[in-house]
């Protein structure tokens, strides 16, 4: 694991969107793995700001995000499809039908996930793969659990998680209880993953990621496996 530690959270956003712009650079049909929640928002905001001076392309770039709510509609501004939109997507020059979200509102969920984890195995495979953490070690909707399921699948929310993303909604009521996401093995195959930890309320599944155990408890630990980690944290995110 390369472990960066930023200052603050806007130098950590801009290490994470120059790692990202080099793949860009390097390979324009490259595929990105995309991640939502407040972490990356800072790290699009800079990618959006390269594209518009000319310095990076999105025309022939890919990308598939981790995961979506269940059920919820792609107009919904809470769901995930939503937010990649107004966050990235609308301000630079991808072309839509190239970038992939586990479809909320698909009729028969356990279909949806079956339809994207083999698109995602006929692509050539993600490049790099943006994540977040959540506060009890999540990574996509994978939860802390006996099992994990290793692909693409639908899953429960647990109360931590809900009671988290509770802030984005009017009210805890409104939040979906189910998700669909990519698996720990899904996401293990991009060749490189980059894990972005923000804050202290994070500091606690950071420390987990930091000891020498791999656990499903912490579904996190499980991309210590993983030869490409990149962990990005700012000092709040860091244990003492
Ligand atoms: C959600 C997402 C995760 C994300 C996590 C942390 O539950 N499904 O992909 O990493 O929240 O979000 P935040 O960055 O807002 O703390």
């Amino acid at each position: 694991m390369r472990l960066i530690v930023c200052e603050h959270y806007d130098e950590l956003s801009d290490r994470a969107a120059e790692i990202i712009a080099e793949v860009v650079k390097n390979k324009p049909d490259a595929i990105l793995g995309l991640a939502t929640g407040s972490t990356p928002i800072g790290a699009y905001q800079r990618l959006c700001e390269m594209n518009r001076k000319g310095e990076i392309d999105f025309s022939r770039i890919t990308t598939f995000n981790l995961d979506e709510y269940y059920p919820i509609s792609p107009e919904n501004d809470q769901s995930y499809r939503y937010f990649m939109n107004v966050n990235l997507f609308d301000h630079i020059n991808i072309d839509k039908s190239a970038t992939h979200v586990p479809k909320g509102d698909a009729a028969d969920p356990e279909a949806e996930c079956r339809r994207y984890e083999a698109m995602l195995d006929r692509s050539a495979g993600i490049d790099i793969q943006l994540l977040g953490i959540g506060q009890n070690g999540h990574i996509g909707f994978n939860e802390p659990d006996r099992d994990l399921v290793t692909v693409t699948h639908v899953t429960s929310l647990t109360d931590s998680t809900i009671d988290a993303n509770s802030r984005f909604f009017a009210k805890r009521e409104d939040v979906p209880t189910k998700a669909l996401t990519m698996g720990m093995a899904s996401i293990a195959k991009a060749k490189t993953v980059l894990l972005l930890a923000s804050g202290k309320s994070k500091r606690e599944a950071v420390s987990r990621l930091l000891d020498e155990t791999v656990t499903t408890d912490c579904p996190a630990t499980l991309l210590k496996l993983h030869p490409d980690l990149i962990l990005i944290c700012d000092k709040d995110a860091m244990p003492e």
